[in-house]
């Protein structure tokens, strides 16, 4: 890298970062699943909230549910570890209430934002602390395709949603890491400029093709192309069944 005067164990841990999505059945020791989970309990919340909640999932047959709820993301029964992230203003309506309050904020757009920056944050934390271990991780959106299943699966309460999920194993096969757009599209000085982004698209469109014939994957499409899902509501469920857990997002 570039910036020498800035490199430390912590940035190389960041830098390095792809999704795995080959693990070995290695378990993850009791040790290192705490400190990763302990990272991401002592996360940021907004207010202090601590609106956020984990389910971890070591059993493999409900591993495999949650593969198949994903929409057969076969990585998911074979990492030894699952651990869902849930937005939980459960916990939080416990406390207005215990303060004589009513809480309002779940129904609210603002809510739905706030939970799902904290939830992020907790995923990232949890994503280095296991990378720095040596340890693979995915994210997992697709715990969102059928979230009324997921929620009944892991006894989440009203008040609560299934936001994401993170994969976490010993490598089995390492991958390559992605490249991304260039710098410029990402990063504005002073004030947010899209002059570049046409001639940027371009180019990462073709440098995407050139890596995924690199690896070997003759089904991959450049980036532009793979944004498809964009052009619909991919995980169509998750509004009306936030809203039967109370998270209207209407305000
Ligand atoms: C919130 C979030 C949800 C994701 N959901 C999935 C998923 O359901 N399945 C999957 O295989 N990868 C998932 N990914 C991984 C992305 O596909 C991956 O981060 C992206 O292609 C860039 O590749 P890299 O992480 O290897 O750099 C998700 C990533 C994020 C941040």
């Amino acid at each position: 890298m570039k910036h020498e005067a800035a490199m430390n164990e912590t940035i190389d841990t960041l830098l390095s970062h792809r999704s795995i999505r080959s693990y070995s059945s290695e378990p993850v020791s009791d040790d290192m699943l705490d400190a990763i989970i302990e990272c991401a309990h002592r996360a940021p919340t907004s207010m202090n909230a601590q609106e956020i909640s984990l389910v971890v999932v070591r059993d493999a047959e409900k591993r495999a549910k949650i593969a198949a709820l994903a929409g057969g993301q076969a990585w998911i029964a074979q990492a030894p570890v699952f651990i869902a992230i849930v937005i939980d203003f459960h916990k939080t309506q416990l406390g207005l209430h215990k303060a004589g309050l009513t809480q309002v904020i779940h129904e609210s757009m603002e809510g739905y934002g706030v939970a799902a920056v904290d939830a992020g944050i907790a995923l990232g934390k949890m994503m280095t602390a296991a990378q720095s271990l040596g340890l693979g991780i995915v994210p997992i959106g697709g715990i969102r395709r059928n979230p009324q299943d997921m929620i009944d699966l892991l006894g989440l309460p009203p008040l609560t949603f299934p936001l994401v999920g993170m994969c976490l194993g010993h490598i089995a096969n390492d991958a390559a890491q992605k490249p991304r757009m260039a710098m410029r599209t990402f990063r504005h000085d002073e004030r947010y400029d899209a002059a570049g982004y046409a001639q940027a698209i371009d180019a990462y469109d073709a440098t995407i093709m050139e890596y995924w014939k690199q690896i070997g994957r003759s089904d991959g499409l450049p980036w532009s192309a793979n944004l498809a899902p964009l052009k619909g509501v991919y995980y169509p469920q998750v509004k009306p069944v936030a809203a039967r857990q109370g998270l209207l997002n209407d305000k």
